[in-house]
């Protein structure tokens, strides 16, 4: 193998080994360097890929539990098999990364297994994981390093009493009270997987609304079915500490705005209050990349301060998220090769996959009405669409925003059943600078769950057939 490489990219997620990919595919002689020993990151082994996989099965169960009564089906007694379901989990994770080594050796990419250091714009050091080290010359280094968990001080994790997102996805028997700390993405889904599993899970949340940042009619809609399904929220609290028994978790917590503390007690607590950018070990120090905090900074072509050196994904700005990272792979890539590369980080969508799954893109109410801008705001519940009636999955609703003097629509939030599907043609038709009267105008098959976007971009001009 020869060492000296058009790119090197540090860092085999989502956006680093899309990158890796899209690069080799532009004739780019490419390497990717990862240590943890399997491809596909976070993404792929400690987060999107597993966490959907136990949100699943955890929901079949559910639904077996709950809900195959109103359909007329009868089963007797549901029996758990904690262990089957995990090994199921980690079969799909294992499918999905090593698909990855198959697309490396497709694409022709040199994948080293190790930690790299970049030593310059032209040098990345790897300390192999076999032992040994090597040095690899390149024209560009890539560094797509991602994220790991945001601490929280006075509650250390421990991965077994108290855990992140990576030992909320192994835990050995459901806990009988869990509590999560964080009413965010993982919060709550992760609240959701053991919560269906049986556990009693409270969720505490320093702000006074979950889902910080979303639209607040979705909020609401969503505040009430999570509750109706057994979550309990602390809100406007804050965690100051921790003490832990062989068996027990004992928070101590107070009110955010000031007051009386007291203390919450559960076998395990999930920490989910945010990610952080990784950059340790890089030596970026050395080299005087400059940060944004702990992020990198980057400009328009993701190039830092220093010529040569990019970053893509968790490590720089926008929305922490496998898609938004693979974009911004695919983006850089491309300018590598001497092409155009582009990602309109304003509509980059977001999807929370609970049940009913909540999807958002562009701007919400709270945003256009805080800048001023006049819009026309559509709604259509699920109650009134024939397919969910159906499927028995009437919770939520879809919110079409466009502005009122163009009619180009600059925001869509749904929650309900399938939404994150759902609100690909959305995202799809702001890319193209749709209308809402595009939307409404565009033939949607019957009886189909998209027949409710159809109806919120009719309603956007109050002629929603079915409402
Ligand atoms: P990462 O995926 O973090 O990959 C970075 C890789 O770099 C890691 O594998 C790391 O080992 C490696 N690395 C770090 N330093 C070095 C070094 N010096 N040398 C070599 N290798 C190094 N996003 C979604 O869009 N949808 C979801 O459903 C979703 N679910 C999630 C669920 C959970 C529980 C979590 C934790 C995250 C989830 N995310 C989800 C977020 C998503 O995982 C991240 O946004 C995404 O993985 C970021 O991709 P990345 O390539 O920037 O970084
Ligand atoms: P988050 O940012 O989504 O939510 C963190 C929550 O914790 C916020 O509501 C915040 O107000 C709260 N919080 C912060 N400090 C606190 C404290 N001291 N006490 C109580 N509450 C506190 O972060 P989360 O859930 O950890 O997820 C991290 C990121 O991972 C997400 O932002 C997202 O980018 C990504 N992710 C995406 C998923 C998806 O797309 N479906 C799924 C899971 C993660």
């Amino acid at each position: 193998m020869s060492d000296v490489f058009d790119v090197v990219v540090i860092g085999g997620g989502p956006g680093g080994y899309v990158c890796a990919i899209r690069a080799a595919q532009l004739g780019l002689k490419t390497a990717c360097i990862e240590k943890r020993g399997t491809l596909g990151g976070t993404c792929l082994n400690v987060g999107c890929i597993p966490s959907k996989a136990l949100l699943h099965s955890s929901h079949l169960y559910e639904e077996a539990d709950k809900h195959f009564k109103n359909h007329g089906i009868h089963i007797g007694k549901l029996d758990l098999d904690l262990p089957a379901m995990m090994a199921r989990k980690d079969d799909v994770v294992d499918a999905n990364v090593s698909g990855i080594d198959f697309l490396f050796k497709k694409n022709k990419v040199t994948y080293l297994k190790g930690t790299g250091t970049v030593k310059g714009a032209d040098c990345v050091d790897v300390a192999l994981n076999d032992g040994g080290t090597k040095t690899l010359t390149t024209k560009n280094v890539v560094i797509a390093t991602g994220s790991d968990v945001t601490p929280l001080p006075g509650v250390e994790i421990d991965e077994r009493q108290i855990v992140s997102s990576t030992g909320a996805l192994v835990l050995t028997k459901v806990p009988k009270k869990m509590i999560v700390i964080g009413a965010g993405v993982i919060g709550l889904e992760l609240g959701s997987v053991w919560r269906r599993l049986g556990a009693e899970v409270t969720v505490v949340e320093y702000l006074d609304d979950i889902l910080p940042g979303m639209d607040k009619d979705i909020v609401r809609q969503a505040t009430r079915i999570f509750k109706k399904q057994g979550l309990k929220f602390n809100m406007g609290t804050r965690v100051t500490g921790a003490k832990k028994t062989k068996t027990r978790v004992t928070l101590a917590c107070e009110p955010a705005k000031g007051g009386e503390g007291r203390e919450l007690t559960a076998d395990v607590v999930l920490v989910a209050i945010g990610r952080r950018p990784y950059t340790q070990g890089l030596g970026l120090d050395a080299l005087g990349v400059e940060m944004d905090g702990l992020r990198i900074k980057v400009d328009q072509d993701m190039q830092t301060n220093i010529q040569g050196i990019f970053a893509i994904g968790d490590v720089i700005h926008g929305p922490m998220l496998a898609h938004k990272a693979e974009e911004d792979g695919v983006a850089l890539a491309e300018m590598l090769a001497g092409e155009a590369g582009h990602v309109d980080y304003a509509k980059v969508p977001g999807v929370v996959y609970t049940d009913p799954e909540i999807a958002s893109v562009g701007m919400t109410e709270q945003q256009v009405r805080e800048q001023g801008i006049n819009v026309n705001i559509g709604k259509f519940p699920f109650t009134a669409n024939g397919r969910a009636r159906a499927m028995d999955s009437t919770d939520g609703l879809v919110k079409i925003i466009a502005d009122a003097g163009t009619d180009t629509v600059i925001g869509v939030h749904i929650i309900g059943p399938e939404a994150g599907d759902l609100l690909a043609e959305c995202v799809l038709g702001m890319e193209f600078g749709a209308s809402s009267e595009d939307i409404a105008r565009t033939c949607h098959s019957h009886p189909a769950l998209g027949e409710a976007v159809k109806e919120a971009a009719l309603d956007v001009h109050k002629r929603a057939i079915h409402m």
